[in-house]
């Protein structure tokens, strides 16, 4: 891709707060970090416009409860066409790790994360919001 050059004029303390940000993220340099930046904010634009998107929901809860397994398993059935993938990980002798890879319109994918991370037993839940593009 043709890469284009420019100045960019900062207050210091903007970009003292550029150069944390590169520190503290390990960006190999400034341009690094403002394309981050750039590619964050056009996610959450995609996700605030409800276009189709992509992300991960991740959640730990206890096996032993097989209510809440079963009502999960529904939910995901329900939204089959959202769903790309599954991973299942025995974390120890109790708790497991799911993680669902989906894609789809923004607002359908909110639903669905709400609704899984509200089951009751779930310990954590996340929506990890990315981007098809
Ligand atoms: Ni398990």
């Amino acid at each position: 891709m043709n890469v284009k050059r420019f100045g960019v004029s900062l207050e210091e303390n903007l970009l003292d707060d550029l150069d944390q940000l590169v520190e503290k993220q390990h960006f190999p340099n400034r341009s690094q970090a403002i394309r981050f930046l750039i590619s964050q904010s056009k996610v959450d634009e995609n996700w605030q416009d409800d276009e189709e998107v992509a992300g991960a929901i991740v959640l730990v809860y206890d096996h032993h409860k097989k209510d809440l397994q079963n009502k999960s398993t529904d939910l995901q059935h329900d939204f089959h066409d959202l769903i790309l993938s599954v991973q299942h990980v025995h974390l120890d002798h109790e708790n497991c790790l799911e993680t669902i890879a989906v894609k789809g319109k923004a607002s359908m994918l909110q639903s669905l994360a709400h609704q899984l991370i509200a089951l009751k037993g779930i310990k954590h839940g996340k929506l990890v919001m990315s981007s098809c593009s």
